[in-house]
């Protein structure tokens, strides 16, 4: 009767999660087309300031271009530079955006800041008065100077919120528990939104959370197809022959690209390859997947107790770069990347830069720190579904 009771209090926390998503997170039109003006806005006083090459563009990225923003989203822009430009440095880059600051205010945009222009990617933050309807809100916004993979990461997760609407509910619900919780703020070494969205499609593409989890905690692993499939490792001829519901591939078939920051810098190469004709296909597992599996509620607790108690932190990395049921272990991205071995705590392998570990920034004791919050979110969940203390909603939660 106790596990029929926690059943339902799960159900009760999946609407509530749905519930909360719909009324806080959805981006209505209206936003998007407040986000497109902004955007042109500052295209056009970039284009006006003749400082950068012609047909210089100016582009979204981030959460107001990944599925995994809420309306009240800052808006990250970048630079793109055309390739054709190769005589234009990082150094005219940055001298460029020092003019542009200024047209930015004489335009009348507010608190325009050029403090991080020395950064290894140099951002102007800017807040752009909107005007509608006889009001005026302030956009804020960050326009850093080129950012390829930045737009490149965000179509890889805006693919993922475009197939699986499950996943843009828990996505938004960790960032603002992760916000709640001050845990989500690089500059103070804690992790970055995108490094919380990985993990959490590390663990929906490479688990099975199982439905008893209050009575049962033990995961099974590796006898259910994913909850969510690795865009990456999708084969790219599904869509014309779709075998079974989901077919993956072995090796990742490779499209190249050439990373190219700055004509000065050094330029590498990237495998960009991932899934995305015919998501028709991969809509519909979705749906299916979501029919037959877990409710939300359950993968969220069930998520939060994998990154408190289970995920082998000392020797694993997380990586979507494995097959389903595999991990990749610290020792090989030794090997491979030059990664420390030591590291003790979380490391997050960037889905394209495999070099680069984006969870860097997060200090040893903050990583310990963010573990407990895991911990303390899960017995949370745990203790309020188990039937004495009565309804968690998603807001209870943070
Ligand atoms: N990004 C990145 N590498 C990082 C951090 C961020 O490439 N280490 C890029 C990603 O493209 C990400 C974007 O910068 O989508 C914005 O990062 P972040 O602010 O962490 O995520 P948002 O989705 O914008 O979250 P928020 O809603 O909190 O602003
Ligand atoms: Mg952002």
């Amino acid at each position: 009767a106790g596990r029929a009771k926690s059943k339902d209090m799960l159900m009760d926390l999946s609407n509530a999660m749905k519930a909360l998503y719909m009324d806080e997170y959805r981006v209505s039109d209206d936003v998007h087309a407040r986000r497109e003006a902004v955007r042109s806005g500052i295209e056009e006083i970039v284009t006006a300031s003749a400082a950068f090459p012609e047909g210089t563009r100016v582009a979204v990225f981030g959460s107001s271009a990944n599925g995994f923003g809420s309306p009240s989203s800052d808006l990250d822009l970048c630079l793109q530079i055309p390739q054709s430009a190769t005589d234009f440095t990082k150094e005219h880059g940055v001298s460029a955006m020092t003019q542009l600051a200024e047209k930015f205010t004489e335009a009348g945009m507010v608190d325009v800041d050029t403090v991080r222009l020395t950064a290894r990617i140099p951002i102007v933050k800017l807040n752009f008065p909107y005007d509608k309807d006889g009001k005026s809100i302030l956009v804020e916004c960050d326009l850093s100077l080129q950012n390829p993979l930045a737009c490149l990461n965000t179509a890889l997760l805006n693919t993922y919120s475009k197939i699986s609407p499950d996943t843009c509910i828990l996505a938004s619900i960790i960032k603002r528990w992760a916000k709640m919780r001050d845990i989500n703020n690089p500059a103070m070494h804690t992790l970055s939104s995108y490094g919380y969205v990985l993990m959490l499609l590390f663990y929906l593409t490479s688990s099975e959370p199982n439905d008893g989890f209050v009575v049962d905690p033990g995961n099974v692993r590796g006898k259910n197809p994913p909850l969510l499939v690795n865009l990456q490792r999708v084969d790219p001829s599904w869509a014309q022959n779709p075998v079974g519901p989901y077919r993956e591939i072995l090796a990742k078939p490779h499209n190249q690209y050439c990373i190219h920051q700055h004509p000065t810098e050094p330029i590498y190469m990237v495998n960009t390859y991932f899934y995305r004709s015919g998501l028709e296909i991969l809509e519909q597992y979705h749906v299916n997947r979501s029919k037959g599996g877990p409710c939300l509620g359950v993968v969220l607790a069930s998520f939060f107790r994998y990154f408190a108690y289970e995920f082998d932190y000392k020797k694993l990395v997380v990586s979507l770069d494995t097959k389903h049921g595999e991990f990749k272990e610290k020792e090989t991205k030794a090997e491979e990347d030059g990664w420390s071995l030591y590291k003790p705590g979380l490391a997050i392998e960037d889905p394209f830069e495999h070099f680069y570990d984006v969870a860097h920034v997060v200090k040893t004791s903050n990583f310990h720190h963010i573990q407990q919050e895991f911990a303390l979110a899960y017995s949370k969940i745990a203790s309020a579904t188990s039937g004495d203390r009565g309804f968690v909603t998603g807001r209870d939660l943070i």
